[in-house]
């Protein structure tokens, strides 16, 4: 069928689509960003895999899904992405290196690549939410040995309610990556594809600006939470490791890499707007440079300057969706650094879909809290 769950030609349009955006020779489809890094892992050669301790707590959950040993690097800069200097001398041969391009944001990748690479691992970027990024106008995704990407619903590109892929120009590692595949990866049920329609269908809705704060009403404050981040690790494989990206996904996802530039373009217009009103903020911080490639970050990750869950509540109570931070994460405490900046870091929305009307709503709200 056309539009069913078996893959078919829209799914490898799909795929040589997010290929020749990466600059790489092969891409499979996976159900999830985490369900690829836990491909990945079953067809890499076995060793520790060294993760930064600021990162989302589905990557810390792969790879104890995969029984291997986690460890976690210290971010000594304050900022969400680890630098040369946070790798020197933490890493040894036979290493998996994640090197997060965290949002979107990523500087110096060759420079950090060639010091993980000279200390014998083996780097895999997570471009989750980097996609069509680049670092000195080299696509992030192709610095590495293999990368893993999301189409989670917060992402430049996104299917109900998510999916995935790894990407790599490494033939011998690709064809090992297909094999695999096949064996971890099982075709959608038909309840399993009508609910994700339903739910992407019912979270577009009650994610606009408008509807947001009964969203999170419902969702959270009843449930008396304040986001869905709790940083808990799923202990069993789920169907984000174990369900085969379908091809009315791919139906999906295909428009939207065909209109690619066209979404970042959107999403660059958004992201200046909201720079601009962040820029002289007293209650927190940007990121000193934004993306080499205006657009292509996920969201606008800003630092809180003083109590973090106060702007939070602020800026949810004024219809802000602040989506996701990481408030939580799988490190262990010990790692105070990557806890101080989860400590701070919110998230501004800044896809291409906010309507003028919620954009200027959102300024007007970042110019109000500052005043009050
Ligand atoms: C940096 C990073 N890595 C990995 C993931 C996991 O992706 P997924 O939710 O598609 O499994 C995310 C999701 O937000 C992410 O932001």
């Amino acid at each position: 069928m056309r539009y069913g769950r078996t893959p078919g030609d829209h799914c490898n349009a799909a795929e040589s689509a997010v290929a020749s955006r990466l600059g790489v020779r092969h891409v499979i489809l996976t159900p999830s960003g985490r369900g690829g890094l836990f491909l990945l892992l079953q067809c890499l050669p076995s060793g520790r895999v060294c993760i930064p301790g600021y990162t989302c707590s589905a990557v810390a959950e792969a790879i104890a899904l995969s029984d291997r040993e986690i460890t976690y690097l210290e971010h000594s800069r304050g900022s969400i992405n680890l630098t040369t200097e946070d790798i020197a001398g933490r890493l040894q041969p036979g290493d998996i290196f994640v090197l997060t391009h965290q949002y979107g944001y990523a500087t110096n990748v060759a420079q950090i690549v060639e010091a993980a690479t000279q200390q014998g691992a083996i780097v895999i970027e997570d471009i989750a939410a980097a996609f069509a990024g680049a670092c000195n106008g080299k696509p992030l995704g192709s610095f590495g040995l293999a990368a893993f990407g999301s189409f989670d619903t917060s992402k430049l590109i996104h299917v109900p309610m998510k999916g995935g892929f790894v990407a790599t120009d490494d033939d011998a590692l690709a064809a090992t990556l297909r094999t695999r595949a096949k064996l971890v990866f099982h075709r959608m049920s038909v309840t399993h594809a009508t609910r994700l329609v339903l739910l992407g269908c019912l979270l577009h809705l009650v994610t606009r600006p408008t509807l947001y704060w009964l969203f999170h009403a419902i969702n959270f404050r009843l449930r008396g939470k304040t986001s869905a981040e709790d940083g808990i690790l799923a202990r069993k494989l789920n169907a984000f490791y174990s369900t085969e990206f379908a091809e009315w996904q791919a139906a999906i996802a295909l428009p939207q890499l065909r209109r690619l530039d066209e979404i970042i373009h959107r999403r660059a217009e958004v992201h200046d707007i909201l720079q601009a009103a962040c820029a002289s903020s007293t209650l927190f911080k940007s990121e000193p440079s934004p993306p080499e490639i205006a657009g292509t970050s996920v969201r606008l990750p800003i630092y809180a300057i003083a109590d973090k869950m106060a702007l939070y509540q602020s800026l949810v109570a004024n219809g802000v969706d602040c989506g996701f931070s990481f408030t939580m994460l799988a490190t262990p405490k010990s790692l105070s650094e990557s806890w101080r900046i989860a400590g701070s870091v919110l998230n501004l929305p800044c896809y291409g879909s906010i309507t003028p009307d919620e954009l200027t709503r959102l300024a007007m709200t970042l110019e109000s809290l500052e005043k009050q």
